[in-house]
C-alpha cells in the first residue's frame, strides 16, 4: 500500500472523483465571504494516527481515504485550502499528552482527526474535551467512555463504539446454536470493552463464556492461550484482534488445529484489511461490522474503485471511517462558508450530520455524537468479507453517562 501522500493519488482518481461528486463545480469556483477579509490561511488538519506497529495499516488506510475524499472537493474546505500535519502515535498513551499538544499549542490545528487506539482516545478526550479545544473527529477508535462519560460538545465520531460492532455478535453466536464460548482479547480498553458487550448478549440469549482470557496489548505470543483454549474445547472463541495482531492470530489458530473443530467469530477488525494476508485461514470467519467490502450501494462501488485506482490497494473499514471524515469536515465547513472561527455553527452542522452517500450505507449522528448504524453479518469467502444480512439495523450505542445524550 502506498503511504499516506496526496501525491499518491493519481490525476486519473481525482478527475474521476470530481467529475462523480455532484457539487464540486460550485465548490471550487466558491468565494467565501465571511472568511475574505484579512487573507486566508490554509485550513490545518492535525491528524494522530499509527503509522508504526500493530496498527500502521489502520492509520494509512485512514489517511489515505481522508485525503482522497478532501482532494475529491478540490483539495479544498469551504473555499480554503488544506494543510496537513501528521504525527505517529506509536500506539502510546504516555506519548499522548505530547503529542496532542504539540498539535493543539503549537501547530493550531483548526482540526483534530484521531486517533486508532481507545486509550489513547480516551487520554485524548481528556485534553481537548470542552470550550477551549478544536473540533476533534475520531477515525477509528471506539472507546465506550469517548461518547459517555467523556463525551464533549467539540468531540464527534466518525466510526463505531467499541460496544456496537461487538454486541451483535453475542446473538449470532447463540443463533448458530453455541452455548459455551472462550473470549480472547489484548487486555486494553478497545479489546474489554468489545469483549464485555459481546459475552453480555451472548448471556441475554442464553449463552455464557467459561473463560475470558487477556493477552498483554499488542503481544503475539499466542501458543500457550491457544493450548489453554484446546484443553477447554468450548463451542465457539470470540476474539478481538486487528491489524498485525489479527493477521498472526488467525493464522496461529488455524495452525493449532482450532479452526475446524472450534469457530472462530468476533467484532469484524478480525478478519478487515487482513483477509488476504490470513489466506485459508481467515475462510468462513464470521464476524460483525458496520462495513462489509460488497455492499451493494452506489457509494461503496464508487468509493472502492477511487480507493483502489489512486492507491493500488483495496478499500476497508478503515478507509470508509477516513473517508466519511473527511464528508464531515466539507459539510461543517461549507456551512460555515470557511469560517474556523464559528465553532458553534460547525458543531451544530455536524450534529445535524446525516451521511446518506457513505460507503459503510446511510448513517446519523447520535446525541453523544456517534454513529447510529447498520451493523452486518459478515463472512470470509475466497479472501473477501462479503456481507450475509444486517446484524443490528440503525443500531444506537448506549451512551451511558454521556451528559449530551
Ligand atoms: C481501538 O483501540 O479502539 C481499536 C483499535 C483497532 C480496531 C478497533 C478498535 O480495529
Amino acid at each position: 500500500m502506498k503511504k499516506h501522500n496526496p501525491n499518491g493519488i493519481s490525476r486519473r482518481t481525482l478527475l474521476t472523483g470530481a467529475a462523480a461528486a455532484g457539487g464540486i463545480a460550485a465548490v471550487s469556483s466558491f468565494i467565501p465571504t465571511r472568511f475574505a477579509i484579512g487573507g486566508q490561511h490554509k485550513v490545518k488538519i492535525g491528524i494522530l494516527l499509527p503509522y508504526s506497529g500493530t496498527y500502521a495499516m489502520l492509520g494509512n488506510s485512514i489517511t489515505n481515504a481522508l485525503k482522497l475524499r478532501i482532494e475529491e472537493n478540490g483539495g479544498m474546505l469551504g473555499g480554503r485550502e488544506v494543510e496537513y500535519v501528521a504525527i505517529d502515535s506509536e500506539m502510546s498513551v504516555p506519548k499522548t499528552p505530547t503529542n496532542t499538544n504539540k498539535l493543539v499549542g503549537k501547530e493550531k490545528v483548526d482540526f483534530l482527526i484521531g486517533p486508532v487506539h481507545s486509550g489513547i482516545a480516551q487520554a485524548m478526550a481528556k485534553i481537548v474535551g470542552g470550550d477551549q479545544g478544536p473540533i476533534m473527529i475520531v477515525p477509528n477508535a471506539g472507546s465506550n467512555l469517548v461518547t459517555g462519560p467523556l463525551c464533549a460538545p467539540n468531540i464527534f465520531r466518525a466510526s463505531f463504539s467499541n460496544w456496537q460492532p461487538a454486541w451483535p455478535c453475542g446473538e449470532v453466536m447463540a443463533n448458530d446454536g453455541h452455548k459455551k464460548i472462550v473470549t480472547i482479547t489484548w487486555g486494553y480498553a478497545a479489546g474489554k470493552q468489545m469483549m464485555a458487550a459481546g459475552r453480555d448478549n451472548f448471556a441475554e440469549h442464553g449463552g455464557s463464556s467459561i473463560k475470558d482470557i487477556l493477552v498483554p496489548f499488542p503481544d503475539v505470543e499466542f501458543q500457550a492461550h491457544l493450548s489453554e483454549i484446546a484443553n477447554l474445547d468450548p463451542d465457539a472463541v470470540f476474539a478481538f484482534f486487528s491489524g498485525g495482531g489479527a493477521v498472526k492470530f488467525v493464522k496461529d489458530y488455524a495452525a493449532a488445529g482450532l479452526k475446524d473443530n472450534i469457530p472462530l467469530y468476533g467484532p469484524g477488525f478480525l478478519t478487515e484489511g487482513v483477509s488476504k494476508a490470513q489466506g485459508a485461514a481467515a475462510e468462513g470467519i464470521k464476524t460483525t461490522l458496520h462495513y462489509a467490502a460488497n455492499l451493494d450501494n452506489a457509494a461503496n462501488k464508487r468509493f472502492r474503485a477511487a480507493y483502489k485506482e489512486a492507491f493500488d490497494a483495496d478499500a476497508n473499514v478503515f478507509s470508509v471511517q477516513g473517508y466519511d471524515t473527511g464528508s464531515l469536515l466539507i459539510s461543517a465547513m461549507d456551512a460555515v462558508e470557511g469560517d474556523t472561527g464559528a465553532t458553534g455553527d460547525l458543531i451544530q452542522t455536524l450534529e445535524a450530520a446525516q451521511l446518506t452517500d457513505s460507503p459503510r450505507g446511510a448513517w446519523t449522528m447520535s446525541k453523544a455524537h456517534n454513529p447510529i448504524q447498520d451493523i452486518y453479518l459478515r463472512q470470509v469467502e475466497n479472501g473477501v468479507n462479503l456481507v450475509k444480512g444486517v446484524a443490528a439495523a440503525a443500531l444506537e450505542d448506549p451512551a451511558a453517562g454521556c451528559k449530551m445524550a
